[in-house]
């Protein structure tokens, strides 16, 4: 029977992407996306096993999710993703009114699954699968627009071998496997085809795409290439205008990916390299396999290659034993790199991973500490990183309307729309709303007229400067809109 779905996404970009998968499944399986939850018969959450709240996270939206379930008869409910593949049937067996589990290398299973939690079957399906056909996923379907107009994620590789000792994404994305160049490049094409003109390529290390072939011959046999080479290939796929990946590790940052910067005008300028901690020791123990010092080569080598270039990075404070000296040698490699953003995360010792059975655990107190002391310093990097660029030109790719839209009413009502730069960063722009407003997923010439410690604000030529003076007088009052119509991601 045709179902109205809706999807609940926890997660990274990877998770994101197989949402955007399973949702395109389900259109060629006949069920169409419903308007919210309450309108759907069917409700599937993506989950994010990454740290210990986004697991319980889960926990209390199946709790939560009874009275949904209960509200109709004949109602689906199904949970995928992180803590699907890490739990499996204990999922089932602790949530009577969950219909299925499926596990990250089982998505193409889920059409058959709704139709089996219709004949009443309750079943968790998470056996790892090794083979490439994983990866023929059918193309968009026709009433499928993807969750990001005029971007598309493109998955290249899958799983992670590297075992970095708090991570649990080895366990739940199981082994490295990297898709053949054809297919990617066929999918790229494709996409351009339906106006898509901008790309991220995905991978858990996503420039170790290709490693395990890395001989000639072996690499022609499995059809991948080098990482750098493939990045040529896809830029020169005519209606791809900006590339993206995510996330990179620093031990596959070969200099051809270095050179791949400064010769290759569609890719960004802007790398989310995680460097973690800027401590050797701490590096060590987390099983990184690099220095803080080689980290730093690679950042400074990029940022002679792409004059200007975003670096973005993860940082974990509070791993066990650290101490306050070794954080703060953290805090000193930021500083060197100057780092443009930064996510950051206490520590969360994760079920079977190597640093869960270390002892010496940091006080929570003096972790948050650390991690306040940290996101302190990354707001003022962020905002000198911002105030550097007050006055330049940037070409933006419309989001969808920022949170302080719409502005004002009547004829001479505005709109604040959101964009990314090439450098990812988001700048807010004021338009006259209506008809000539820029369309999500065009791209739009701004020039930077104001740094805040988050984003950017632009102005379009023809906006100067009728459209300009009303911005700056409600600037800072919060409109009651729903916001930006692209769906969040939580972690
Ligand atoms: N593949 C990427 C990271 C993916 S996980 C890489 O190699 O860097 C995203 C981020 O979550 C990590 O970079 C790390 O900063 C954070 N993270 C992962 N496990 C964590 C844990 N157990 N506790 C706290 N943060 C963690
Ligand atoms: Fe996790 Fe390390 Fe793999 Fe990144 S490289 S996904 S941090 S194990
Ligand atoms: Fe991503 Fe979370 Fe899984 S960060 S890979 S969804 S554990």
């Amino acid at each position: 029977m045709a179902l109205r779905y809706a999807l609940r996404t926890y997660g990274c970009q990877m998770n994101l992407h197989d949402s955007e998968k399973v949702a395109n499944l389900l259109h060629h399986a006949g069920h169409r996306e419903a308007p919210d939850e309450d309108a759907a018969d069917l409700l599937l959450i993506n989950t994010c096993s990454i740290r210990e709240k986004a697991e319980n996270r889960l926990y209390s939206d199946l709790g939560a999710l009874r009275a949904w379930k209960a509200a109709r008869p004949g109602r689906v409910l199904g949970v995928g993703g992180c803590v699907a593949q890490q739990e499996g049937d204990a999922v089932l067996r602790r949530f009577g009114h969950l219909d299925f589990v499926f596990g990250t290398h089982n998505l193409r299973l889920v059409p058959g699954m709704i139709e089996a939690a219709e004949r009443g079957e309750r079943q968790s399906r998470t056996a790892e699968h090794r083979s490439l056909d994983r990866f023929d996923l059918p193309g968009r379907h026709a009433d499928y627009a993807g969750a990001t107009p005029g971007r598309a994620f493109v998955t290249v590789m899958e799983g992670c071998d590297m075992f970095c000792s708090f991570c649990i994404v080895p366990r739940t994305r199981g082994r490295e496997i990297s898709r053949p160049a054809a297919g990617i490049l066929a999918e790229a094409r494709s996409l351009a085809g339906r106006g898509v003109r901008e790309l991220t390529l995905l991978g858990q290390t996503v420039n170790a795409y290709g490693r395990h072939d890395l001989r000639r011959g072996k690499a022609v046999a499995a059809g991948t290439m080098a990482f750098a080479d493939l990045l040529r290939e896809l830029a020169r796929v005519p209606g791809i205008e900006r590339l993206r990946y995510t996330s990179p590790h620093p031990l596959f940052f070969d200099d051809a990916l270095v050179a791949a910067h400064a010769e290759i005008p569609e890719l960004c300028p802007h790398v989310h390299l995680p460097l973690q901690s800027g401590n050797d020791r701490i590096l060590g123990e987390m099983r990184r396999r690099y220095t803080a010092a080689r980290y730093l080569e690679i950042a400074r080598r990029l940022q002679a290659a792409r004059p200007g270039i975003a670096l973005t990075t993860d940082l974990i404070v509070g791993f066990p034993g650290e101490t306050r000296s070794e954080f703060e040698d953290t805090l000193a490699v930021m500083r060197e790199v100057g780092f443009t953003d930064a996510y950051s995360f206490k520590y969360s010792p994760r079920p079977g991973t190597a640093a869960a059975a270390l002892s010496d655990r940091v006080d929570p107190e003096e972790a948050q500490d650390r991690l306040a002391t940290l996101q302190s310093l990354q707001r003022s990097l962020t905002l000198a990183a911002h105030r550097r660029r007050v006055g330049e030109e940037t070409v933006v790719l419309v989001e969808g309307l920022s949170a302080r839209s719409p502005v004002g009413a009547g004829p001479r009502a505005l709109v604040q729309l959101r964009g990314r730069d090439p450098g990812h960063r988001v700048v807010n722009f004021t338009v006259p709303a209506g008809s000539g407003a820029p369309r999500e997923g065009s791209l739009v010439t701004l020039r930077l007229v104001e740094a805040t410690p988050h984003s950017l604000i632009g102005e379009r030529a023809q906006d100067r400067p009728g459209v300009k003076d009303p911005l700056r007088l409600v600037y800072g009052r919060r409109s009651a809109s729903p916001g930006p119509r692209t769906p969040g991601v939580v972690g």
